[in-house]
């Protein structure tokens, strides 16, 4: 039976990168929203491991080996000793490069219903070793749930938002590469923050109480997100983030009528092209 799936983007809504580790990496802590804006995936049994792609969003999407799709599949595969046979539609909506986690989405979910599909017993712990040597970002797509990421990205646990509702999601004509991102971003070297919530929150209030340390190395590399972000913060007064190591950037809404107001005074504010998809948390 052809198995149907939907692979969320999510948001950074706090990132703090703690320190640089021994294996080039750094620690995080940071914690996760998803949104229902998703890539589609149809996982149907073939005879050899193949991978198609569609949607408004795939030029540019590496379609050999290097799509983490065929890597999870290969990976899932070797780990249950039998053939990596299954025909994947890959449907991509989510921008590519934009710090939306759509690759390692992509990669979980393929995990998720590969599991189903060859009636694989690992265990969670198991399926989350796996998705961690896929990515940084893998893992937290294991699970349905918002949650706080640490360590590497591979400590997750569930975690449930103040807040929900809309993201007014900004999406530049250009990528940010993570690597170059990370490697000029100056850790705190301090240890994990605070979580500054307790009870319910407005989306303005939520707003403020959002971060993300990669920001000021982000607009280093590229100016022009700096500049987007500043002409964005004066639509409606608004505080505008950054999610991952970008290029997109985020606002939230408590209602659809006020996303779409600010969305089409934001569009004509902005100098530089952009895209802006509005977004329910999941
Ligand atoms: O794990 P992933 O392949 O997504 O990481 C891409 C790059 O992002 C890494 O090579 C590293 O430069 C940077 N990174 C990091 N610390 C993390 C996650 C990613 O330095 N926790």
């Amino acid at each position: 039976m052809p198995i149907q799936l939907r692979s969320p983007a999510k948001l950074n809504l706090t990132l703090a990168v703690l320190n640089r580790r021994p294996d080039g990496f750094h620690n995080l802590h940071s914690h996760i929203l998803k949104l229902d804006w998703c890539d589609e995936i149809l996982l149907e049994p073939a005879d050899r491991l193949g991978l198609r792609l569609e949607g408004p969003a795939c030029a540019g999407v590496p379609v050999g080996p290097e799509n983490l799709v065929i890597r999870a599949a290969e990976r899932l595969a070797a780990a249950l000793g039998r053939p990596p046979e299954v025909a994947i539609t890959l449907a991509k909506h989510l921008p590519h490069g934009a710090g939306l986690g759509g690759g390692s989405s992509n990669a979980a979910t393929v995990l998720l219903g590969l599991q189903a599909l060859w009636r694989s017993g690992l265990s969670d712990a198991q399926l989350a070793e796996i998705g961690a040597d896929l990515g940084s970002d893998v893992p937290l797509f294991l699970r349905p749930s918002g949650a706080l990421i640490e360590g590497r990205g591979d400590r997750v646990t569930d975690w449930a938002s103040p807040w929900s509702g809309l993201a007014c999601v900004i999406v530049p004509r250009f990528g940010l590469s993570t690597p170059a991102v990370y490697g000029a971003c100056k850790p705190r070297d301090a240890s994990r923050p605070e979580s500054p919530w307790c009870g319910r929150m407005t989306a303005r209030q939520f707003m403020q109480t959002l971060y993300n340390d990669l920001e000021s190395a982000a607009f280093e590399i590229e100016p022009r997100l700096q500049e987007i972000q500043q002409a964005l913060s004066g639509v409606d007064d608004r505080i505008v983030r950054m999610t991952g190591s970008g290029s997109a950037l985020f606002t939230l809404f408590d209602r659809q009528d006020e996303a779409e107001q600010w969305r089409i005074s934001a569009l004509s504010a902005v100098g530089e092209p952009v895209t802006i998809h509005i977004a329910q948390s999941a």
